[in-house]
């Protein structure tokens, strides 16, 4: 059965933990739907891991539509959320319709993520639940604002850790179906998870949320650089490279292919 946003709010209530990861293409995706992925993210993290970017910043609309539509075509099963790239949402909440409604329509995403929260964004948040739209919240480190926050850890003092807080009540009040907290102390997750009663998705957060989510070009060990909090599960580029060079060595000693390949 294929999952749906009420599902995951339910799974909240049962304690039954939501594992998401991210996906930029249709191979990736079809693994992660066929391993049983619950959702899968086509994160704007693409911009660096698939595209070579510095940041997320650059990333634009089109070119995310275009890695939410190869995505789509490899899932079955996973509940597919799209990221709003930087400045797609953030003018208006008109600006933020216009653009989940080119995701919704032209990828067949079923909903949408975006970064922040009180007070602008929980009302753009409002505006895209009452049209019909499932929206992700995102706050804590949201990376599309690293000039201005960095990488940092946030929420360490009290009153900034009540700001959050503060932030995802407001997300659930707003309609969002679940929220991501990233890079923040594992206590303020805790109390968050406690508090709301959507789920909460941490990355860099601790073990308390309602589930977890990686960039899967982390997990799988294939990033040439990866915050902190992030876990390899494997080093493809070792493999990778490995292949690679085997491959090469075999046909400049004239070994690949032999005459029965
Ligand atoms: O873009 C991304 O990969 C994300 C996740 C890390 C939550 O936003
Ligand atoms: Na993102």
């Amino acid at each position: 059965m294929a999952v749906t946003t009420q599902q995951l709010i339910q799974w909240k209530r049962q304690g039954r933990l939501i594992v998401t990861l991210t996906a930029w293409d249709y191979a990736i995706a079809q693994l992660l739907d066929a391993a049983g992925v619950d959702v899968i993210l086509v994160g704007d993290s693409l911009a660096m891991v698939a595209l070579g970017y510095e940041t997320t910043l650059p990333l634009t609309l089109d070119e995310t539509i275009h890695h939410a539509k190869a995505v789509r075509r490899g899932v079955q099963k996973a509940l597919v959320v799209c990221d709003l790239p930087f400045l797609s949402y953030q003018e208006s909440p008109q600006q933020a319709m216009h653009s989940a409604g080119r995701i919704l329509k032209e990828s067949g995403a079923q909903a949408v993520k975006l970064e922040g929260g009180y007070p602008t964004i929980a009302q753009t948040v409002s505006f895209l639940v009452q049209a019909g739209i499932p929206v992700l919240g995102h706050v804590g480190l949201t990376p599309q604002s690293v000039h201005k926050l960095g990488y940092r850890q946030q929420g360490k003092t009290p009153e900034a850790g009540e700001r959050i807080l503060q932030e995802a009540i407001a997300l659930e009040e707003a309609g969002a179906f679940a929220v991501v907290l990233e890079h923040i102390p594992a206590e303020l997750a805790l109390q968050i998870t406690q508090k709301l009663s959507i789920p909460t998705i941490g990355i860099g957060a601790g073990p308390h949320c309602d589930g977890q989510v990686l960039v899967t070009a982390d997990l799988l060990g294939l990033s040439q650089k990866q915050p902190p909090f992030a876990k390899s599960y494997v080093n493809l580029r070792e493999i990778i490279t490995q292949a690679v060079e085997n491959f090469g060595t075999e046909v400049k000693e004239g070994k690949f292919p032999d005459l029965t390949s």
